[in-house]
């Protein structure tokens, strides 16, 4: 086999075998193949596609170039969620607790992150003592006694999908379909849980901005999991506005508390409400997709399996908040892995940015629309987030958002918290911030927030 036989056969539209995509693959990942040829190759995918099987091929040629965790250590079946990435995305900080509490084991390896704020690892360590690198014995061991344990990627996971995505970084072939739901799964396939949930984005503040090829990209990786043998469910939700009031590393610890601390879920704040919507959500289809596993697996040896529906899974992940077991678990989880759970039950000892700065409207009106990815901007302007791998993350700093799309704010009322540790950034903050919305005379409708679930 030679690869500029094969560039040519992707770049003629043609289908390649198994066997091609296992050889550029292995090849590449060894430095054999040159990154011109590469490049020339991604290049022939972005604009030619690749069919379903070829898909498969790919991410699990990728999922094979390095390790693959070994969880069956970890009694049960073992849940993941994903997400392709958003503004305020608090998410795994509630979801996980909710699932512990109920009895499902969650073994998280979760990254750092460039971008706008850190990854769920950096936030983490918004927890003084918090230890984002336990032992592998530890990891096991928490998730089989607590049912929960979240570190920073070890391990050699997908070497391939890294050298791959470094080459579509500057080679402008990132957003390519196949390209991405390959290179998601491959490392989601490599994690090792028997039931994902992807958290699929669609919106100004995500890579998807259209609902359609958002819907293309979930049916993708969900056809690549349930074909690798995972239960894979791909939830659609909205991302044309941050989630939840509060962006940064130790404000969306403190918003995540927040939810698990409410008690009458009928009655709740209206910047809050769309955050508890996405995680009860994604939350009650890893509930849901645990027991259909387990369901699919159970035999006479093993009768645990009792399919459950999407209905009775939601009661049961509200009632993990309202009685304060998810609460509970996510301190118990914090101090098995050496933090200050005080901090989960009183928040106000996470740490505070020097100045908590109010900003207001220039003209009053209802809030219309808003540019996700330039808040995520200003909180990058702010430190709490990363513009190069070695930058040093401010784990206070951020942004509280009090006035969410639909809701009428006047002259006099705050429309936002700039927490700021270096004073000379709050103007720049503040006007980049007010620029990210428009404002409205008209009444506008916030987008539904759970869009569509492809399973
Ligand atoms: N996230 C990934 O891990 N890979 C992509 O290609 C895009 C988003």
């Amino acid at each position: 086999m030679r690869m500029y036989d094969l560039i040519m056969k992707k770049r003629n539209n043609f289908e390649h075998s198994k066997e091609e995509i296992r050889y550029i693959i292995e090849k590449f990942t060894k430095g054999e193949i040159p990154d011109y040829q590469m490049s020339a190759w991604l290049m022939s995918v972005y604009f030619n596609g690749m069919t379903k099987e070829e898909t498969l091929e790919l991410t699990n040629a990728m999922a094979d170039s390095g390790d693959r965790l070994d969880l069956s250590k970890i009694n049960g079946v073992k849940v993941d969620k994903h997400s392709t990435g958003g503004v305020g995305d608090k998410t795994t900080f509630i979801v996980a607790p909710i699932l512990a509490s109920l009895g499902i084991p969650m073994a998280k390896m979760s990254g750092r992150g460039l971008g706008h704020t850190g990854g769920t690892i950096d936030k983490l360590e918004a927890i003084k003592g918090f230890n984002v690198s336990i032992s592998e014995d530890a990891f096991i061991y928490n998730v089989n006694n607590i049912k929960l344990s979240l570190v920073g990627q070890t391990g050699n996971l997908a070497p391939a999908d890294k050298k791959i995505y470094a080459l579509r970084d500057v080679t402008a072939t990132v957003d390519s379909l196949p390209l991405i739901a390959s290179s998601i799964m491959s490392k989601k396939l490599a994690a090792g849980a028997d039931v994902i949930v992807l958290d699929v984005k669609c919106g100004s503040g995500a890579f998807m901005k259209d609902e359609d090829s958002a819907k293309e990209l979930a049916k993708t990786m969900v056809e690549i999991g349930n074909g690798a043998g995972r239960k894979t469910y791909g939830i659609i939700t909205d991302m044309n506005e941050p989630l939840g009031c509060k962006v940064g590393n130790a404000l969306e610890v403190y918003e995540a508390v927040e939810v698990l601390k409410l008690k009458d879920l009928d009655n709740v704040d209206f910047g809050i409400k769309r955050l508890l919507e996405v995680s009860l959500t994604l939350a009650s289809y890893m509930y849901m997709g645990a027991k259909k596993y387990e369901g699919e697996i159970s035999n006479e040896e093993n009768p645990s399996g009792k399919a459950i529906s999407y209905e009775e899974a939601r009661n049961l992940c509200e009632e993990a908040v309202t009685s304060g077991r998810a609460l509970d678990k996510f301190a118990e989880f914090v101090s098995a892995q050496g933090g200050d759970s005080d901090m989960i039950y009183n928040p106000e000892l996470l740490p505070k940015a020097k100045y908590i700065v109010p900003v207001y409207v220039s003209e009053e009106g209802y809030i219309a629309s808003c540019k996700t990815s330039e808040v995520g901007m200003v909180s990058l302007i702010l430190g709490g987030g990363r513009e190069t791998k070695e930058s040093i993350i401010d784990l206070a700093v951020g942004i509280d958002i009090r006035k969410h799309i639909g809701e009428y704010v006047k002259k006099d009322e705050v429309f936002a918290y700039i927490h700021a540790d270096d004073e000379s950034v709050i103007k720049e903050a503040e006007k980049r911030l007010l620029g990210a919305y428009e404002i409205s005379y008209e009444k506008v409708e916030p987008e539904k927030i759970i869009k569509f679930v492809s399973e």
